[in-house]
């Protein structure tokens, strides 16, 4: 019998590839996936360590599966939980000893060791008898685990994410991500190129590159050498049927002039970055250990308007670094003003344990970071609205990924990266042989866009 596999994933787009590679191992070792945790042989939490309400969800999940493990026990079945992801790198430990009901704990880069660790944890629960096993795995490095992931992959989707760089060297004096992902490292342009193809036979249209510094991507190219990440996306705009190519997240440091001028010539290459700067306040990005200034943001952006005049621009905010000014936060507000970003995200700063920043003084209060959070937002709202808006009464080409919550209803993303809704209702004629309308699934349409909120945009199919 097929023992089913439910994952959930938290936290970037890193966990949601890895999810679907851990499907990809499980599946070799007899797993179906499941969207129902009662029906479960094995539940994996696929954690996020960015900030504290991440940890935390992951608890109060365990305290739910608890629940579940012990009534499927008393019925005779087992159930296994797994903790896998940057908490699990993080608090591994900690973890094993707060969370009794967890089997199996183990960190980003020891996935394809899953089936030695499920043997292992069947064993011991076996020999010990007890109602959990107790599996740690928080090996680095990187390389091994992209070398002995299956060749054969799952995901099918129609915009589908490919790793091509982990980890990261620069450690931001308030982030997690060198300690849970390890050091960096650039996969090869030639493996890259052939897990390309395999979900571009699967059915993949568009394809993320990704990386915590993806755009400090060095891998070895195909002729030797490096390739840095412009020369992946050329050689992958050689492929066939990949219509799409989008890369995140990338650094400002590590955005040069091959890379901008890409945007401007590969027409696959889609008019969206997402380039966080964190901060507008030099002092504050200084204390951040970013290593560069806020002006060195503006010449970048121009390059990019340059060499692509509609890109999309977005960020990532740090509110309330430690430290931080009223004046600080004011030249972060003056920036959002001036580079006009398509969406931003912001966060009220978290101080993460062993991180520099965290045992920093001044601390900001947190009705501090609130007010702050909260005029950041309005201030990024109106800056989407207008870009949001400003594409309405446009034809734009949506690669439609999913079905949405009313009948009729898909949802895809337009070259900006907006989330666009369209009703098939009445128009689905309209493009010929689609009927019914979920044939368009996976299919780039013609969408005239018909209205735009601060998160979306509406249109409807006109080809
Ligand atoms: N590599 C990317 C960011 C990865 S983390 C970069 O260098 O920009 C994603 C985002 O989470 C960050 O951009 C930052 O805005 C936010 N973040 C990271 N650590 C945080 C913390 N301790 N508190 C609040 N936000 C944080
Ligand atoms: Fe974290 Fe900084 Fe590395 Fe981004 S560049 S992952 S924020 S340490
Ligand atoms: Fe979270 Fe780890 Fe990604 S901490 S943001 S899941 S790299």
């Amino acid at each position: 019998m097929t023992k089913k596999l439910f994952i959930k994933t938290y936290g970037c787009q890193m966990n949601v590839y890895d999810s679907t590679r851990m499907t990809d191992v499980m599946k070799g070792e007899g797993y179906q996936v499941t969207d129902t945790v009662d029906d479960a042989d094995m539940v994996i939490l696929n954690t996020c360590h960015i900030r504290e309400k991440a940890a935390e969800k992951v608890y109060s999940e365990i305290g739910r599966l608890k629940q579940v493990k012990e009534k499927k026990a008393a019925n005779g079945d087992e159930m296994y939980i797994a903790i896998s992801g940057c908490v699990a790198q993080a608090e591994g430990k900690e973890m094993m000893r707060r969370a009794p009901a967890v089997d199996m704990v183990f960190g980003p880069q020891t996935y394809h060791r899953l089936p030695e660790m499920i043997k292992d944890a069947k064993t011991m629960r076996a020999d010990t008898q007890k109602s959990s096993a107790r599996v740690l795995d928080t090996e680095f490095p990187a390389e091994a685990k992209f070398d002995h992931l299956p060749e054969e992959l799952n995901d099918n989707s129609p915009a589908a994410f490919l790793t091509v760089q982990e980890g990261c060297d620069k450690f931001c004096t308030f982030c997690v991500v060198p300690y849970t992902r390890g050091a960096e490292f650039s996969r090869p342009v030639k493996d890259i190129i052939g897990e390309a193809k395999r979900l571009i036979s699967n059915g993949a249209m568009e394809l993320t590159l990704l990386g915590q510094n993806v755009n400090a991507y060095h891998g070895e190219d195909t002729s030797g050498g490096d390739a840095d990440l412009a020369t992946l996306i050329r050689r992958l705009a050689e492929l066939d049927g990949l219509e799409r190519i989008r890369y995140t997240t990338s650094h400002p440091r590590d955005m040069n002039d091959e890379l901008i001028k890409a945007h401007g010539d590969v027409p696959q290459l889609m008019p969206y970055l997402h380039l966080p700067i964190q901060s507008g306040s030099d002092r504050i990005l200084e204390v951040m250990n970013r290593k560069h200034k806020a002006e060195i943001y503006f010449p970048i952006i121009d390059k990019l308007r340059a060499a692509r005049p509609d890109i999309a621009l977005s960020s990532d905010f740090i509110v309330g670094f430690p430290g931080e000014t009223d004046e600080d936060f004011e030249a972060t507000l003056d920036l959002v003003k001036r580079v006009q970003y398509a969406t931003a995200y912001s966060f009220k700063y978290s101080p993460r344990p062993g991180t520099p920043a965290s045992v920093m003084e001044d601390q900001v209060p947190e009705d501090v970071k609130t007010a702050r959070l909260a005029v950041l937002q309005d201030e990024i709202t109106s800056s989407s609205v207008a870009f949001n808006t400003a594409t309405i009464g446009r034809t734009l080409p949506i690669l439609l990924e999913r079905t949405g919550k009313f009948e009729n209803q898909m949802i895809g993303r337009s070259p900006y990266l907006q989330s666009t809704y369209v009703d098939l209702s009445d128009n689905a004629l309209d493009v010929g042989t689609a009927k019914p309308y979920t044939d368009l699934m996976g299919k780039l349409v013609e969408v005239e866009i018909l209205e735009g909120g601060p998160n979306s945009v509406k249109g409807r199919v006109v080809a």
